[in-house]
C-alpha cells in the first residue's frame, strides 16, 4: 500500500516528501507511528520558521543605547525594608492559606548535559539521603502545605519522551504524600538539516524530534486532555487557583511558593515575577531581565552582546545585573490571556543530531548539523502589563544540576547544600567543622518536613549539638 497521496502532495509541497522514503519498509505500526510523528506538524508554520531561522539568521539584538537596567526589589538591607519584606510575606502567606496558589514545575527537558539515563527530577540529589530531585521539591510543598493549612496543588510538566518514566516515578512513590499532582505533556518540535531545512529522521518510521522549550509550558496548561478533558489552566480556575509559582526541576534550593516572593507579586500587582541574582562576572551564564525602550525582557547570556554585558555603573558594579534564575509567578489569568492572543516565539539551537541518511544508515554527526527550534518562558515577560523583579541570594537559592562534573554538576550542588543546610544548624546553636575555605567536608542534609528553613529549626534539635560526621534529619526521629 502506498502511501496516502494526498499527505504525500502536502510534503512535497513543502519540501518534505523524504519523510516517506522508507513507507514501502515499514509495517503497520511504524506506519502508524510515522503518520502520528508527521500529523503533529504544523507545516505553514514550520516554512516560515525556516525561511526566518535557517536560511535567514532573523536574531535581533537589541540597539545597546535602547537597553536599560530593570527596576528591582532588591534585598532588603536596611531594617525598615526588612519590616517591609515580612509584609510582604504575610501577604503571600494569606494567599496560601487561601488556597489561590499551585506550583509548576518543568520537566520536559532531555538533561543532555547532565546524561542520566531516566528523567532529571528522578537524580538521586540528597547529599545524604539520595533522595531524588522530585521528592525534595514534593516535600517542600507538603511542608508549605501544612504549614498554611490548604493543599497546594502541583503540575509537573514532562515531554512525550519521559512522560512515562515520569508518571511511573510518581506513582511508586505515592506522589510523596502530595494530595493533588497532575502530569502534564509539552508539545514537540522536529530538527532539520541546517543546510536544506529537510526534517531529519531518527529512524525509518521516527522523525528526529525534541521537546519544544520550557516556553510551550503555557500552551500545554492550557491544552485538554487526549480525551477532551479540562486542561490544567480549567482545572486551576474551578479549585480558585489565582496565581502560579513556576520553577525548574534542576534546583534544589528552589524556596517553593516563598511567600515574600508571592507577595511583593501581589502588592505590585503583577501578571508576572522574575527572580533574579546579581551577576558578579559580565561571562555568567545567564539571561539578563533588561529595560529595551521601556519594555521588560531577559536577552539570554548567549545574544547579549559583550559592549552591554561589561557596561559599568561609576561604583564599578555591573550596569545589567540582574541575573534570571528560572524562577517565576504568572497569574493565571495572564497565562490564559496570552496562549489566547499571541504565541512565544522559536529561537534556534544548532545541535549535534543523529540521522537517518539517504542509504538508510544512522549516522552519528561529528560537528552540529541540526536546527533545532525552541521557545522560552522569559519571552512571556514583554506581554504583560506590569510585572515585579526581586533579587534573592544565590547562596540560598540556586545551584542547578546541569553537567555530570565540573560547574553545576551533582558534586557542586551536594556540596552547595551541605553548606547551606550547615548555616541552617549554626544559626540554631549547632557547633558543624569548616574546611579552611568555608564549606563543610561531608554531607549535612535536612528533610523539608523536618524543617523547611532555618528559623524552623531553631528550637528542633539539641541544645549545644555537634556535628562530627554525615547527618540526615527527617521526621520521624531520623537521624544518621
Ligand atoms: P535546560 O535548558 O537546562 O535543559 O532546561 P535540560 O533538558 O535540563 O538539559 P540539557 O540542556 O539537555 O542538558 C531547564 C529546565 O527546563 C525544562 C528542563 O526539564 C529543566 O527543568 N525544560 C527544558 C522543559 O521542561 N522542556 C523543554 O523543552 C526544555
Amino acid at each position: 500500500m502506498s502511501a496516502d497521496p494526498q499527505l504525500a502532495a502536502t510534503l512535497d509541497q513543502h519540501g518534505q516528501g523524504h519523510l516517506l522514503r522508507w513507507w514501502n519498509d515499514l509495517d503497520a505500526a511504524g506506519r502508524e507511528r510515522l503518520l502520528r510523528e508527521i500529523r503533529s506538524i504544523d507545516f505553514e508554520r514550520l516554512d516560515d520558521l525556516l525561511k526566518r531561522l535557517v536560511f535567514a539568521d532573523e536574531t535581533s539584538a537589541p540597539e545597546p543605547s535602547h537597553v536599560r537596567p530593570v527596576a528591582v526589589a532588591r534585598l532588603p538591607r536596611t531594617d525598615a525594608e526588612r519590616v517591609a519584606r515580612r509584609h510582604a510575606a504575610e501577604l503571600g502567606a494569606e494567599a496560601l492559606a487561601a488556597g489561590q496558589v499551585a506550583v509548576v514545575v518543568v520537566a520536559g527537558g532531555q538533561g543532555t548535559r547532565l546524561g542520566f539515563e531516566g528523567p532529571k527530577g528522578t537524580f538521586p540529589i540528597g547529599p545524604v539521603s539520595a533522595g531524588s530531585l522530585f521528592q525534595i521539591h514534593c516535600e517542600k510543598i507538603l511542608a508549605l502545605s501544612r504549614r498554611h493549612g490548604k493543599t497546594i496543588p502541583l503540575y509537573v510538566m514532562t515531554s512525550p519522551e519521559n512522560h512515562e518514566d515520569t508518571a511511573r516515578f510518581f506513582a511508586e512513590h505515592n506522589n510523596f504524600g502530595l494530595e493533588h499532582v497532575r502530569l502534564f505533556v509539552q508539545g514537540q518540535m522536529p530538527a532539520v538539516d541546517r543546510q536544506t531545512g529537510e526534517i531529519l529522521l531518527a529512524g525509518k518510521d521516527h522523525l528526529a524530534i525534541s521537546p519544544d522549550g520550557h516556553g510551550g509550558t503555557l500552551a500545554a496548561l492550557a491544552a485538554r486532555t487526549e480525551d477532551g478533558g479540562p486542561s490544567c489552566l480549567d482545572e486551576m480556575r474551578e479549585r480558585g487557583i489565582r496565581t502560579i509559582f513556576y520553577f525548574q526541576v534542576d534546583n534544589p534550593l528552589v524556596q517553593i511558593a516563598d511567600p515574600a516572593f508571592l507577595g511583593i507579586h501581589r502588592q505590585a500587582r503583577a501578571e508576572v515575577s522574575f527572580k533574579v541574582v546579581e551577576k558578579i562576572q559580565p561571562t555568567e551564564k545567564v539571561g539578563v531581565v533588561v529595560e529595551v525602550d521601556g519594555r521588560p525582557q531577559v536577552i539570554e547570556y548567549s545574544d547579549l552582546p559583550s559592549e552591554l554585558a561589561e557596561r559599568r555603573e561609576p561604583e564599578g558594579n555591573l550596569e545589567l545585573w540582574a541575573g534570571s534564575i528560572a524562577i517565576h509567578i504568572f497569574e493565571r489569568s495572564f497565562i490564559e490571556r496570552i496562549v489566547a492572543e499571541a504565541k512565544l516565539p522559536f529561537h534556534r539551537a544548532i545541535k549535534k543530531v543523529s540521522y537517518l541518511d539517504a542509504s538508510g544508515t544512522l549516522v552519528g554527526p561529528k560537528e552540529p548539523n541540526a536546527v533545532k527550534f525552541e521557545t522560552f518562558i522569559f519571552d512571556a515577560l514583554p506581554l504583560a502589563e506590569r510585572y515585579a523583579v526581586v533579587e534573592c541570594d544565590r547562596a540560598v537559592e540556586f545551584e542547578p544540576l546541569k553537567n555530570a562534573t565540573g560547574p553545576d554538576s551533582p558534586a557542586t550542588v551536594r556540596q552547595r547544600m551541605s553548606d547551606l543546610f550547615a548555616g541552617w544548624l549554626e544559626s540554631a546553636g549547632a557547633k558543624v567543622p569548616r574546611r579552611s575555605d568555608g564549606s563543610v567536608p561531608f554531607g549535612i542534609e535536612i528533610s523539608p518536613l523536618f524543617a523547611l528553613d532555618a528559623a524552623e529549626l531553631k528550637g528542633k534539635i539539641p541544645a549545644g549539638m555537634v556535628v562530627e560526621g554525615p547527618l540526615y534529619l527527617c521526621p520521624n526521629g531520623g537521624r544518621t
